[in-house]
């Protein structure tokens, strides 16, 4: 799973990420290259015009949307897994949003977290993750603000025991 948030654990504020930082962004599009990313049916909506050799598979509880852009639609993260074992993807990178973090946490073995040194307002968060599920931080990198970059950030990779 990837993505981005506060010491809070908030990723976004149902519409959008409440923090402009091209240096994640560029992480974020290094680190899904190639791959299948897992995506709530919100994010996608979001996310439209973004892919480029990523594989979108989006989850809904409607199994007959149409969606722009002619994603791969699946209604289970199971059927998700099964899609990207099938294709020629080295990994299923969970993309979020909340709901789709939260479905899909006892499924995923790393985590591969930023955390956004700012505190902000947001309805969606993160799952918390750290208490269970014998998790353990093998590695962090810290980059200060700079001129582009208006916060400080850490980026974390937690691996499952
Ligand atoms: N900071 C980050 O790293 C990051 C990353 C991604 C997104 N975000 C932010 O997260 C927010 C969106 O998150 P969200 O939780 O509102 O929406 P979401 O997780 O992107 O999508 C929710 C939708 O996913 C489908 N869904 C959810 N659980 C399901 C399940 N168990 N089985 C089948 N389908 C399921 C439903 O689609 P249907 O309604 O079609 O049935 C639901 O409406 C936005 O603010 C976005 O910017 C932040």
């Amino acid at each position: 799973m990837i993505a981005a948030m506060t010491a809070q654990r908030v990723i976004g504020t149902g519409k959008g990420i409440p923090w402009h930082l091209p240096r994640d962004q560029a992480h974020f599009r290094t680190y899904t290259a190639g791959k299948a990313m897992l995506l709530g049916r919100r994010t996608y909506e979001e996310m439209i015009g973004w892919f480029a050799t990523q594989t979108p598979i989006v989850l809904t509880r409607d199994s007959g949307r149409t969606l722009e852009g002619s994603p791969l639609v699946v209604t289970s993260v199971e059927a998700a897994i099964e899609a990207a074992q099938h294709s020629r993807a080295s990994e299923l990178v969970v993309s979020g949003g909340a709901q789709i973090y939260t479905a899909a946490l006892d499924y995923a073995d790393s985590l591969v977290l930023t955390l956004v040194d700012t505190d902000v307002e947001g309805s969606a968060q993160f799952p918390e993750f750290s208490s269970s599920g014998n998790w353990c931080c093998s590695e962090t990198e810290w980059y200060a603000a700079d001129a582009e970059n208006a916060y400080a950030m850490e980026i974390q990779r937690w691996e499952r025991h």
